[in-house]
């Protein structure tokens, strides 16, 4: 396994903590770090099949206030959505060449109902989404599947306050259910656990509008800090 990160220090202690994990220095907003990181990657691996856009950032914006929400929502859409899509362009020949090759993307149960906080970030998710959906059409004939991670809200840094939050799954719960579910189903396209369906199938159950209410009245953690 290979992690990318911007923080060299940490890449250092990820790598002597854990014998086996490579890393590799990327800043996934910045086009050159990405192919630079990429052409290092796939010379010291060649065997790499697997590729993971697991890097994302999550603002809280408030859009009455352009001068405090422009420069967040250009971030994350930078980080969010040009960031995968620069790292599987960099890593898709690479990928294709391989006899068994998978691109796994991470979007977002926010990508299917909306959090009132955090617009841009819903945006970016559903972007996510409908891009995998799309590549998986493309690379249909290909050696390369396509698998779209869908967390709930999990307990990690990604807002501050959030490792915290009761209303979280337990970051430990939430990898255990992943790792069942891609070794029971290995072919599985969407990778849910139970939590975020409530999340991704309002639509489809016909519950979309009480959805939408129970998730943005459910998170005072977030509501106050967008007022
Ligand atoms: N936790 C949730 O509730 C939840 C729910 C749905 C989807 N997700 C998605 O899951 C993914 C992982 O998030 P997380 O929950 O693990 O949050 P996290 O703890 O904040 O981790 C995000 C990671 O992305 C990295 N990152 C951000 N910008 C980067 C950049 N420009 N270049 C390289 N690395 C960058 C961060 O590195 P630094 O530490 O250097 O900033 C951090 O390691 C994200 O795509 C997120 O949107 C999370």
């Amino acid at each position: 396994m290979i992690v990318g990160g911007r923080r060299t220090e940490l890449l250092e202690r990820i790598a002597a903590e854990h014998p086996g994990v490579e890393t590799v220095r990327i800043d996934t907003t910045e086009a050159g770090s990405i192919e630079a990181a990429a052409k290092d990657v796939i010379a010291r691996f060649p065997d790499l099949n697997v590729l993971i856009t697991m890097a994302g950032i999550m603002r809280v914006e408030d859009w009455h206030r352009p001068e405090t929400f422009l420069e967040s929502a250009e971030h994350v859409v930078t980080t969010n959505v040009l960031g995968p899509i620069r790292l599987i362009a960099a890593f898709v020949e690479h990928l294709r060449a391989r006899l068994d090759a998978t691109i796994m993307t991470v979007s977002s149960g926010l990508a299917f109902t909306p959090l009132a906080a955090t617009p841009s970030y819903n945006a970016s998710k559903a972007a996510i989404h409908m891009l995998s959906e799309s590549l998986r059409l493309q690379l249909s004939g290909s050696s390369v599947r396509v698998a779209e991670l869908e967390p709930p809200s999990v307990r990690t840094d990604l807002l501050p306050g959030q490792a915290d939050n009761d209303a979280a799954m337990p970051l430990d719960e939430f990898i255990a259910e992943v790792m069942s579910i891609i070794e029971t189903r290995p072919d599985v396209r969407e990778i849910q656990v139970e939590r975020v369906k409530f999340l991704r199938y309002g639509e489809a159950r016909g519950d979309y509008d009480e959805v939408v209410s129970t998730l943005n009245a459910a998170d005072p953690m977030v509501h106050r800090r967008v007022r």
